[in-house]
């Protein structure tokens, strides 16, 4: 993932003109807009930062939050990661190639670790959305990932 001082510097012509292309490559590159970038885009353009959110939002497939259509929430609690939570988190990070914190290009998926959600005597656990899903597998998580892509196709 470039990181946003790079991209800024591929636009060394300080120009508005330049502000649609800088906050695409960033949503390419980080999946969404964050304030921190929003904010970063501003003082480099010398634009104030609620023009930039008022023009972005007119673009409507910029997106402005951390969370995929799909947001996975995984288990980091203490008795999830004696259960080898750390594996089923590598896992779900490889189906769909992001990590922690990131949303795919697509939007599609996030994902988020979390402390105990409260059902260590059925770990490793995550959710995705309002499903919750316990007693993870390697096997169970491809399983459950993939109905998801399918949703989708
Ligand atoms: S530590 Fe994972 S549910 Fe409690």
């Amino acid at each position: 993932m470039a990181d946003l001082e790079k991209i800024l510097e591929q636009y060394p012509f300080v120009q508005r003109d330049n502000l649609i292309p800088i906050l695409q490559e960033i949503q390419d590159n980080y999946g969404y807009l964050s304030e921190e970038a929003i904010v970063k885009v501003g003082r480099y353009l010398k634009m104030p930062t609620a023009k930039i959110y008022g023009l972005a939002s007119f673009y409507h497939h910029f997106r402005f939050n951390t969370k995929g259509k799909y947001h996975i929430k995984v288990c980091n609690g203490t008795s999830c990661h004696a259960r080898l939570n750390t594996l089923i988190i590598q896992k779900i990070e490889k189906l769909v190639g992001i990590k922690n914190e990131e949303v795919t290009k697509d939007g599609l998926f996030s994902i988020e670790e979390t402390s105990c959600m409260a059902a260590c005597g059925n770990g490793p656990v995550m959710s995705i959305n309002d499903e919750f899903y316990p007693d993870l597998t390697i096997e169970k998580v491809k399983e459950i990932i993939d109905s998801y892509k399918r949703l989708e196709e």
